[in-house]
């Protein structure tokens, strides 16, 4: 039995600035002492997406606060946590840095040990910080800048069974958005016009579904959903309510599909695993959900969904991450570097294009 621990944790890898210290061990559900996020949107939002070199001057300017703030929220010193840990990528390259020279900084001022934590792990491990789950799982991972089912093995190891070979889903509704004239983040907004909408009105495609294997892709999905739009604009001047509220639904529709499709897939392929766990803001999604949690019933496991705020990127994430690392007796040599590109699973090829929100990894 290990040692119960405490960790800090940072982050920093796109437009949010976050600090968080969670104590536990792996195994058991762990404590959540504090888990700040600051959101740079903002100052980004005049531009329609992260300006990578605002993101890492904002990050430069509020970690160290950020990182002060949580540790007066969970009621500890430095002197009180075992390790250091903070996303080496992958992500934005500045942002990321910001959050490594502060950790080094505070790793070098305390003499306590460092963890270089992929991000992508830490959303992928967060199932076991909020519910214990058992190795192994399969998770998917569907935000504005990630797409991708992965089978969790262990802390680091991690098989990729597929994702985007474009636009991440989040990236996909929000456009959509945007194309319709509603505000950002889309997601919810196009949700919300979906529930009065007819989502067999126009035909839109179900990209990579007649292709086999899990990979999947949204960009075409987005340029078709122009095209209904251009076709309605040109003869009418604009779009009415009804239309808007039809398109929204057969976009939604055709996500929903191929996400269900896909997981099903990823489920086959994954073979016994001990729970279906999806994180990701576009897991809050009311019709995503419902679809996944009819696909992870039929292959008879459950779904586990993580509350949104620990979906989203987080501290508290990243912390639990160099927690099982440190529980395994892992920690990172302090000269490691910030990483762009970090694919978890080292055997996978590498994914092609970059997010609205970063590297693809
Ligand atoms: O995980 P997240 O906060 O940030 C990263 O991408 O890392 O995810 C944000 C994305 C946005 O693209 C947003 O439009 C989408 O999640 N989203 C949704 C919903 N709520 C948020 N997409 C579909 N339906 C929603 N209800
Ligand atoms: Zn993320």
């Amino acid at each position: 039995m290990t040692d119960i621990l405490t960790v800090l944790g940072i982050e920093s890898s796109c437009d949010d600035t976050a600090a968080g210290v969670v104590r536990g061990q792996p195994g058991r559900v762990g404590e959540i002492l504090s888990n700040v996020v600051w959101d740079q949107s903002q100052l980004h939002g005049a531009f329609g997406g992260v300006v990578p070199e605002i993101a890492a001057r904002a990050h430069a300017e509020k970690l160290d606060l950020a990182v002060e703030a949580a540790l007066r929220e969970a009621g500890l010193g430095l002197a009180d946590v075992d390790a250091i840990a903070v996303t080496a990528g992958p992500g934005l390259i500045g942002g990321v840095l910001s959050g490594v020279m502060c950790a080094k900084g505070l790793a070098a001022g305390t003499g306590k040990p460092l963890l270089a934590v992929n991000h992508l792990a830490g959303h992928a491990l967060t199932p076991r910080l909020t519910d214990a789950v058992a190795f192994p799982y399969l998770l998917l991972l569907v935000s504005g800048g990630h797409c991708q089912f992965l089978r969790v093995e262990d802390w680091d190891r991690f098989t990729r069974l597929g994702g985007t070979i474009d636009d991440a889903p989040g990236e996909a509704f929000d456009k959509t958005a945007k194309l319709l004239g509603l505000g950002y983040p889309g997601g919810p907004l196009v949700e919300a016009e979906a529930v009065s909408g007819d989502p067999a009105r126009f035909s839109l495609p179900r990209p990579l579904l007649d292709r086999d294997g899990c990979d999947m892709s949204f960009s075409g999905l987005k340029t078709a959903l122009k095209r209904q739009r251009d076709a309605l604009v040109t003869p009418e001047g604009g779009l009415h309510r009804a239309d808007r509220a039809d398109l929204c639904a057969g976009f939604q529709r055709a996500v929903v599909e191929v996400l269900a499709e896909k997981s099903r897939r990823a489920l086959a392929a994954a073979g016994p695993v001990s729970a279906f766990a999806v994180a990701g803001g576009v897991a809050a999604n009311g019709s995503i959900r419902a679809a996944l949690e009819d696909i992870a019933g039929a292959a008879g496991t459950t779904l586990v969904s993580p509350p949104l705020k620990l979906c989203t990127d987080n501290g508290a994430m990243i912390a639990w991450a160099g927690l099982e690392a440190l529980a395994a007796g892992h920690v990172s040599d302090p000269g490691f570097v910030a990483r762009p590109r970090w694919p978890l699973d080292h055997r996978a090829a590498p994914m092609i294009g970059s997010g609205k929100k970063g590297a693809k990894a």
